[in-house]
C-alpha cells in the first residue's frame, strides 16, 4: 500500500525537491551560430594550479590578489609568482587531457588566459561558452563575469561593462575534479575530460533582442505549427514576426507584459523523419533584431507499447555514443568529428542514437539532425547521485534547462532522458520526479525517460521494477545478459515480462572484445564472444520481449575509462565499442546492420 501511496504523491507532483537557482546563470541565448559573433577560439595561455593557489591564500580562503588580477609587475617594487603572457599555449576549444601528455590524467584547476581585441559597437556583447568540463569561473579585465557549474551544456555573461575600446583578456579557472554532491558525483565509467571543451565567442546583440524561441509543430498535429518567442526585455506591444517562406508563411504577433509572443500558425510541411530529414529556413525577428534558423516539423507520440513518429510506428535502430572523438580520443567540438561518428551509425543501419551520458555538442546534434538521426538527450544524473542535496538538484535541474534550452528547436531529438541506472531509494524517486515534472514544464512535446534497470523474476525470467515508470512515455532499461549476468548461452533462456504497457528500449545492452583478438572458441574478449552475444540478443529482443520499440547497445566505439584497467584486453578502454577507436568495425557491428535491416 505504502508503494502505492508513494507512486500516487510523485504522479501528483505534490513531492519534489525545492531548488534554488544556481548562482551565476544568466539566461542562455539561443541559437548562438546565427548571432553576430566574434570567435575566442585559438590558442589560450594555461597555467596549471593544482592546489588552486591563484584563487585560495594560504589559509585555504579565498585571496583577493588572485590569477584573475592578473597584475603586472615591474620586479623591483612588486613582484608575483605567476604570469599568464609568457605562459604555455593550448587549443580552445578541445579538453587538455589530449593536448599535453603532463595533462593527459590530470583532474583539478587550470586557468586560461585569452588576449583580444574589441571594438566597442555600442550593442549589448555576452560572452558564451559552449562547456567547460566542470567548474567554470569567468573574468573579464580582472573583473567578474560570472560562474558556471555542469560540463556539457552551454552558458553566457553579459560583459557589455566589462569590455573597453582596444585590447582586453578574459581569464578563466576550470575545475574538473571530481566530488559527491557533484553531477555527475564520483563515479562514472568515462573518462573526465577537462577544459574549455567547446567554443567560446562574444556574442552582440541589440539592447532588446530575441533571447529565446520555440518554433515547432504542436505535439501530435502534423497541421499545426505552435511557436513561442521571447525578447530579452519585459515589453510589451513589441512585435514579433515569424517567417517561413518556403511554405509561404509570414506571422506577426504582438509581446505580453512578459515580453513574449505567441503563435499558432495552419500549415502542412513536409514532415521531418529519417528517410527526408528536411529542414525548413525559418527567420524570427523583432524592431530591433533577427535570427535565421534550420527547423525540422514532426510529431512525437506513445500509442500502447508503439513510438510514433508522424503518426508512424516506428522501431528506434539506435546505437549509445559517448562524446569522444573517432579516432584518437578527446571531446568532439567540430560538425566533422561529429559526422564520422553518425556516419558510422548509419552503415550499421541506425536511425537513432543515444547521446550518453551528458548533452553533446550542438553541432552533433545538428549533423544528426541533417543526416535524419533520431535523438535521446540525457543530463548526467549517473549512479550514485547525492539525493538529499537540494544544491545537487539544482545543480541537476539547471544542467537539464540548459540542455533543453539550447536544443529546443531541434526535431530530431525526441527523448529527453534525466538519469542512467540510479538506485532505488524514496530520495532518488523525489529527485527523479521533480527533473520530470522540470522538463515537462520546459517542454510538453517530448518524450520522457531515464535508463532503468533489470530485476530477475526467476533464474531466467526478467522485469523491470520501477516507481517511476508511472511518470515516464517510455520505460527504458539497461541489461547485460551475457555479459555481467551470466554467459552467452543464459541469454537463450532469458524471457521478459514488463508490466507498465508503454513502449519499451532496451537501452544499453552488450560486451567488451579487443579487435582483432579472434577465438574459435568464443573465448571472452573475443570479437566471436561479442559476435554471438549480439546476435543471441537480437533473437531474445524478437522472440521473448513484447513491447520492444527500440535498442541502443552499448555502445558504438571503445572509449577511455579510468574504470577500465584489465592489461592487455582494456588498458584504460571501455571495450564494448562495436568499433575499435582506430575505426576498426568488429565483427558484432555487422551483426547489429544485419538485424536492424530486417527491422
Ligand atoms: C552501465 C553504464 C555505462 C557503462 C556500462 C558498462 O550500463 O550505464 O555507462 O559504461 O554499464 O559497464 O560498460
Amino acid at each position: 500500500m505504502k508503494k502505492q501511496l508513494f507512486i500516487l504523491s510523485l504522479l501528483l507532483g505534490s513531492i519534489t525537491l525545492s531548488a534554488q537557482e544556481t548562482p551565476g546563470s544568466t539566461p542562455l541565448i539561443q541559437n548562438i551560430y546565427a548571432r553576430e559573433t566574434q570567435s575566442l577560439n585559438g590558442y589560450w595561455n594555461y597555467l596549471m594550479d593544482q592546489q588552486e593557489i591563484g584563487y585560495y591564500n594560504y589559509r585555504n580562503l579565498p585571496s583577493e590578489d588572485g590569477f584573475f588580477k592578473d597584475v603586472q609587475v615591474d620586479n623591483v617594487t612588486t613582484w608575483k609568482e605567476y604570469d599568464f603572457d609568457s605562459a604555455p599555449v593550448m587549443r580552445v576549444p578541445g579538453d587538455w587531457n589530449t593536448q599535453k601528455p603532463e595533462l593527459y590524467n590530470y583532474e583539478g584547476t587550470l586557468w586560461y588566459k585569452k588576449k583580444f581585441p574589441y571594438k566597442k559597437s555600442g550593442k549589448r556583447v555576452f560572452l558564451y561558452f559552449g562547456a567547460a568540463n566542470y567548474d567554470a569561473k569567468v573574468w573579464v579585465n580582472g573583473r567578474k563575469a560570472g560562474d558556471h557549474v555542469g560540463g556539457f551544456t552551454p552558458f553566457n555573461f553579459e560583459v557589455t561593462d566589462l569590455l573597453r575600446e582596444g585590447e582586453n583578456s578574459v581569464i578563466v579557472k576550470v575545475d574538473n575534479k571530481r566530488s559527491l554532491d557533484a553531477v555527475p558525483t564520483v563515479n562514472f565509467d568515462w573518462f573526465n575530460y577537462g577544459g574549455l571543451t567547446r567554443d567560446v565567442m562574444l556574442v552582440e546583440v541589440p539592447s532588446c533582442f530575441i533571447q529565446t524561441y520555440r518554433i515547432q509543430l504542436d505535439k501530435g498535429n502534423t497541421r499545426r505549427i505552435v511557436a513561442r518567442a521571447k525578447l530579452s526585455e519585459r515589453r510589451a506591444g513589441e512585435k514579433i514576426t515569424v517567417e517561413i517562406p518556403e511554405l509561404k508563411i509570414s506571422r506577426t504577433a504582438t509581446t505580453d507584459a512578459d515580453g513574449v509572443a505567441s503563435f499558432s500558425i495552419e500549415a502542412t510541411p513536409t514532415l521531418w523523419n529519417p528517410d527526408v530529414p528536411k529542414l525548413y529556413d525559418v527567420v524570427i525577428s523583432s524592431s530591433t533584431d533577427r535570427v535565421a534558423d534550420q527547423i525540422a516539423f514532426r510529431t512525437i507520440a506513445t500509442r500502447g507499447q508503439e513510438i510514433l513518429l508522424n503518426g508512424q510506428p516506428i522501431f528506434l535502430k539506435g546505437v549509445c555514443i559517448h562524446d569522444e572523438a573517432a579516432y584518437g580520443g578527446g571531446r568532439i567540438y567540430s560538425t566533422d568529428e561529429a559526422h564520422i561518428l553518425l556516419q558510422w551509425a548509419k552503415e550499421m543501419n541506425c536511425n537513432f542514437v543515444r547521446l550518453a551520458h551528458y548533452p553533446h555538442s550542438e553541432q552533433m546534434i545538428r549533423e544528426a539532425e541533417r543526416m535524419g538521426i533520431m535523438v535521446w538527450s540525457e543530463v548526467p544524473v549517473y549512479w550514485t547521485i547525492n539525493w538529499e542535496s537540494e544544491a545537487t538538484f539544482a545543480n541537476a535541474k539547471n544542467q537539464l534547462g540548459e540542455m533543453i534550452e539550447r536544443d529546443q528547436n531541434r526535431g530530431n531529438i525526441i527523448i529527453w532522458s534525466v538519469a542512467n541506472e540510479t538506485p532505488h531509494s524514496d530520495a532518488r524517486d523525489r529527485f527523479l520526479s521533480g527533473l520530470i515534472s522540470y522538463t515537462r514544464s520546459k517542454d510538453a512535446t517530448r518524450l520522457v525517460s531515464l535508463a532503468m534497470e533489470r530485476h530477475d523474476i526467476s533464474e531466467n525470467e526478467m522485469t523491470v521494477q520501477d516507481n517511476l515508470h508511472a511518470l515516464v512515455d517510455v520505460v527504458s532499461f539497461n541489461q547485460y545478459v551475457g555479459w555481467y549476468v551470466g554467459r552467452n548461452d543464459k541469454i537463450d533462456r532469458v524471457s521478459w515480462k514488463i508490466p507498465y504497457g508503454k513502449p519499451i528500449i532496451v537501452s544499453e545492452y552488450g560486451g567488451e572484445c579487443v579487435a582483432g583478438y579472434h577465438s574459435p572458441e568464443k573465448k571472452i574478449w573475443s570479437e566471436e564472444y561479442q559476435a554471438e552475444l549480439y546476435a543471441k540478443s537480437a533473437r531474445m529482443f524478437d522472440e521473448r520481449l513484447p513491447g520492444l520499440a527500440g535498442t541502443t547497445p552499448w555502445l558504438l566505439k571503445d572509449y577511455r575509462s579510468p574504470r577500465r584497467v584489465m592489461p592487455n584486453m582494456q588498458d584504460g578502454y571501455n571495450r564494448k565499442g562495436l568499433v575499435s577507436e582506430h575505426g576498426q568495425k568488429k565483427q558484432a557491428f555487422y551483426v547489429m546492420q544485419q538485424w536492424y535491416k530486417t527491422k
